[in-house]
């Protein structure tokens, strides 16, 4: 992906298929910080890639549960399972996700 894709508090998806990853990953613009994250919510089927983004934070668009965007942890109800985490490197404009 490149850097000026992903507006500053939001995510894009990023298929399965072209990073060889078992779901989708949702990759987020916080602050100028880029960080990835399985995009399916583990409380249910909602797409976290259309969530809300600030402080380190995604929310869930569907139920609100909200996880780290460090590394993946539940911060909040009703989701109560980490979401899977990935390295994400950026060099330039340039941001390549590194899939666990
Ligand atoms: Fe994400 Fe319910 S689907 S909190």
């Amino acid at each position: 992906a490149q850097a000026g894709e992903i507006p500053d508090g939001e995510g894009i998806k990023i298929d399965a298929a072209v990073l060889g990853t078992v779901d989708d990953v949702a990759v987020f613009n916080d602050d100028g910080e880029f960080f990835a994250l399985d995009d399916t919510c583990t409380h249910e089927t909602a797409s976290l890639s259309e969530g809300w983004v600030e402080n380190g934070i995604v929310e869930c668009p569907l139920h609100a549960g909200k996880f780290c965007l460090k590394d993946g942890a539940v911060q909040s109800m009703p989701a109560t399972v980490d979401v899977a985490c990935h390295r994400v490197i950026v060099s330039g404009a340039d941001i390549r996700v590194v899939p666990n």
